[in-house]
């Protein structure tokens, strides 16, 4: 596994930042209109889905960042050929030439990214083995991979550890099961989808994720001629067929940006215009969003995120699976209930380990106390387990500038947002790993308003 810096150097090189320091003159409200595109986390899984055709596919409003680059490395190395319109957003994947890697080769371009885990059940069916490096991605938790081994096991597949990764193989085949996961994990949702679809016979998946993203995965795979229906209480039902073709599809939005940048209006006392985000996939943000005191209006291509002008107000808020407020929303908007009058509460219940990034606020003078104990309505699987999950955000506080080092990707963007809040001068170091997940993200600031330097 690569570390954080290196991460971050990388990401920052792929995205072409000349370095990985920036310094930030905050107290300016960031105004104007920037662009979202596809989603991050739907995007680089319909790369990998492209393995299992036997056609060419055609992916659009592909962003360009540091993590769809990587993926783009790793289906290379599997012998993928790939072109790319990086204006344009356009992306074509071949497959016809796949081949298995060498571990090495996964490992060079993997870097701490998880999505190679994702690899294995198209593998599998194109090849008969798969391999896995070590796993990364952003340090939020320990984030196992046991529910993928588990239904990748069910399918039929042998799994053996190796001392530089995992290899995996299928002797006889794989088979549609019955999978049960213990939570509704995204990536183990993934994982059951891209093997069930061209494995023999039928697949039963239950307390599965339903994320928007995950959605316009199964999008993707009908297009390819595979039959899944999702029924109601987190039932998924794949009938496995014999041969996929490729895809033509175009990205939904990434609503993960669009909040971060909502949530930066909010924190600056701004006044953004999100092209690309629309009201369905951010119904539940939209509400925290208007309980906090914020001010959206909905168009036909974007929505318009403001400060109201006046007091903001605390909010409670539980991160939770979809249709619950995502866990990659809160840390933005931490920030700005930093300013709101009164006691805001998150309660973390999807990572055992996500409020990392609250210390450098507090360093920057807000006021935050964090908790082992579940601090909403819900008792969560890390209740009583010694995990601090909970953070009470008592404001409004003055912030000031302040030397921050990014920890991870949302994280990141939350401390980027705080030296833009706060009065002085702030240096944010290890910015690079924030291109893993946010397209231009510094011209977007520029376009905003934003007074910084990078570092040279
Ligand atoms: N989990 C297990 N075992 C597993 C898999 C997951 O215990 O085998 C646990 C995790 O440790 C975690 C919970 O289940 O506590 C949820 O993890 P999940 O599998 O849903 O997350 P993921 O697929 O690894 C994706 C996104 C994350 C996003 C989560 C939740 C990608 C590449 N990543 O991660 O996005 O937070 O779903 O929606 O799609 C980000 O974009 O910054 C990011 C971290």
């Amino acid at each position: 596994m690569t570390s954080l810096n290196q991460d971050a150097a990388r990401a920052a090189k792929f995205v072409g930042l000349s370095a990985d320091t920036i310094t930030f003159h905050g107290g300016q409200p960031l105004d104007g209109r920037i662009e979202v595109r596809g989603a991050k986390n739907f995007v680089t899984k319909a790369m990998v889905a492209s393995l299992l055709g036997e056609t060419p596919s055609v992916l659009r409003n592909v962003p360009d960042i540091s993590d769809v680059r990587v993926v783009g490395g790793l289906l290379d190395v599997h012998g993928v050929k790939i072109e790319r319109d990086v204006e344009g957003g356009v992306l074509h994947l071949d497959p016809s030439a796949v081949k298995s890697a060498h571990m090495a080769e996964i490992n060079a371009h993997a870097g701490s990214s998880r999505i190679p885990i994702l690899f294995c059940g198209p593998l599998l069916h194109q090849l008969g083995e798969a391999f896995i490096p070590d796993l990364g991605g952003c340090r939020i938790g320990d984030r196992p991979i046991d529910f993928h081994l588990s239904a990748l096991r069910s399918f039929g597949a042998v799994v053996d550890k190796l001392p530089e990764g995992i290899r995996l193989t299928a002797p006889d085949g794989l088979r549609g099961t019955k999978i049960h996961l213990d939570y509704p994990s995204v990536g183990a949702t993934e994982q059951v989808l891209l093997t069930a679809v061209r494995a023999q016979g039928a697949t039963e998946l239950t307390n599965a994720a339903t994320e928007p993203e995950i959605m316009d995965l199964i999008n993707v795979l009908q297009k390819m001629g595979a039959v899944i229906s999702v029924d109601a209480d987190r039932v998924i039902r794949i009938e496995g067929v014999d041969r996929l073709e490729g895809y033509d599809h175009r990205s939904l939005f990434d609503r993960n940006e669009a909040a971060s940048w909502a949530a930066a209006a909010l924190a600056t006392r701004g006044d953004i215009f999100v092209g690309g985000a629309r009201q369905p996939e951010m119904l539940t943000f939209l509400n925290v969003f208007r309980k906090a005191g914020g001010i959206f209006e909905v168009a036909d291509d974007g929505i318009r995120f403001r400060h109201p002008g006046c007091d903001l107000k605390p909010v409670v808020i539980e991160t939770d699976v979809h249709p619950g407020f995502m866990t990659d929303w809160q840390q933005p908007l931490v920030v700005a209930l930093t300013q709101a009058p009164g006691v805001s509460i998150v309660h973390e219940t999807v990572y055992e380990q996500r409020f990392g990034f609250t210390d450098a606020l507090v360093k920057m003078g807000a006021t935050i106390e964090l908790h082992r104990e579940c601090l909403g309505g819900q008792k969560c699987r890390f209740g009583q387990r010694n995990f601090i999950h909970s953070a009470v955000i008592s404001g409004p506080t003055q912030m000031h500038g302040a030397d921050i080092e990014v920890p991870d990707l949302r994280g990141g963007f939350s401390h980027l947002i705080a030296a833009l809040m706060a009065d002085g001068v702030s240096r944010v170091s290890n910015v690079g790993i924030i291109a893993r997940g946010y397209e231009n993200f510094l011209q977007k600031l520029k376009t905003l308003g934003a007074d910084f330097t990078v570092e040279s």
